[in-house]
């Protein structure tokens, strides 16, 4: 069966259930194509907690459809791939995030949306790449928790210096794979490239880059500038939709290196049997899903720009 005449019986498939498909901008093209809303997490949690569908497809990673499960209860939120999961958000538990808070009693805890719905229900709030200052700027407190994050963390503790932040040492292993010499070599290949880079980047990398912001950000940021050519130094899937946005300017990825295995597992045959079989659903219980809401409401309460 060809490319498009899976996307063709797709797009049957979510007529008829009443679905809607959010896809990452790290998706795969061919799924990117078809996607009623692509977008960075916070654009995706926007559109889950308030789409009218019955069923959410979310081509993403799981804490994505977890969040969406969250935002939107009694909707069916169905993950294609639910093997698709990410590292990062592996590596702080609910556990020992109450162990770190027990040492800092009463400081308030920020939690990138990359971490598990339990983690969520232990935070005070919650942030994306896009919203993390903002977040961190409307707490009324001079210290904070910030989860799990630390090159996230550590980029946006430099615009807040009046404010102490406790940081968790997490980290994105397909962004800190982008090494200052791969960027090094591609200014030196390009030197009329503006260097763009996402915040879960390494201190280092970050600090080559003309401009660092979140997924959807770089879509604005090369789109309205001048500038004709732009290294891209986050996870591949995005030169798909940079491409289409700006036919007449040339996106480099800063690395080879730059794949998030993750990101890459869904593939059309999986959303077509995830559509036809309405499975696998993503499920919070409902005592994390009310606390976790709280943090995730916190987070959307704040006004976009
Ligand atoms: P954003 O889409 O929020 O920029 O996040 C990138 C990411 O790593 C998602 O896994
Ligand atoms: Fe997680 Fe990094 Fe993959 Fe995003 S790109 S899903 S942070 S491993």
């Amino acid at each position: 069966m060809s490319d498009v005449t899976k996307q063709q019986l797709i797009k049957n498939l979510l007529k008829e259930h009443n679905g809607v498909l959010l896809a990452h901008n790290y998706m795969r093209d061919e799924v990117q194509e078809i996607a009623d809303i692509t977008g960075d997490s916070l654009a995706l949690s926007i559109e889950a907690s308030k789409t009218s569908a019955d069923i959410i497809v979310f081509c993403g990673v799981h804490f994505m459809a977890e969040s969406a499960a969250i935002l939107s209860p009694g909707k069916k939120v169905l993950l294609p791939r639910p093997d698709a999961g990410c590292p990062m958000a592996d590596m702080v538990t609910a556990d020992e995030l109450e162990k770190l808070k027990a040492e800092h009693p009463g400081v308030p805890v920020v939690t990138y949306v990359n971490s598990s719905a339990e983690v969520k229900a232990h935070s005070d709030i919650c942030c994306t790449s896009a919203n993390a200052l903002k977040v961190v700027r409307s707490l009324d407190a001079n210290e904070l928790i910030f989860v799990p994050d630390r090159n996230l963390g550590r980029w946006i503790a430099r615009f807040v210096p009046d404010k102490k932040f406790i940081f968790w040492e997490g980290f994105c292993p397909t962004h800190e794979r982008m090494t200052v010499a791969a960027v090094m070599q591609k200014k030196a290949e390009h030197p009329d490239a503006l260097f763009i880079c996402h915040p879960e980047s390494a201190p280092e990398v970050s600090a080559l880059a003309d401009h660092v912001c979140s997924t959807s950000g770089m879509y604005d940021y090369c789109r309205t500038s001048p500038a004709k050519k732009f290294i891209i130094g986050t996870e591949a899937g995005i030169i798909y939709k940079l491409q289409l946005d700006s036919p007449d300017k040339q996106f480099i990825l800063a690395s080879p290196a730059l794949f998030c295995p993750n990101m890459k597992l869904t593939s059309l045959d999986d959303v077509l049997l995830s559509l036809q079989t309405l499975q696998p659903i993503v499920t919070v219980s409902e005592e994390i899903r009310t606390k976790a809401n709280r943090a995730l409401e916190r987070m959307l309460a704040i006004p976009r720009d």
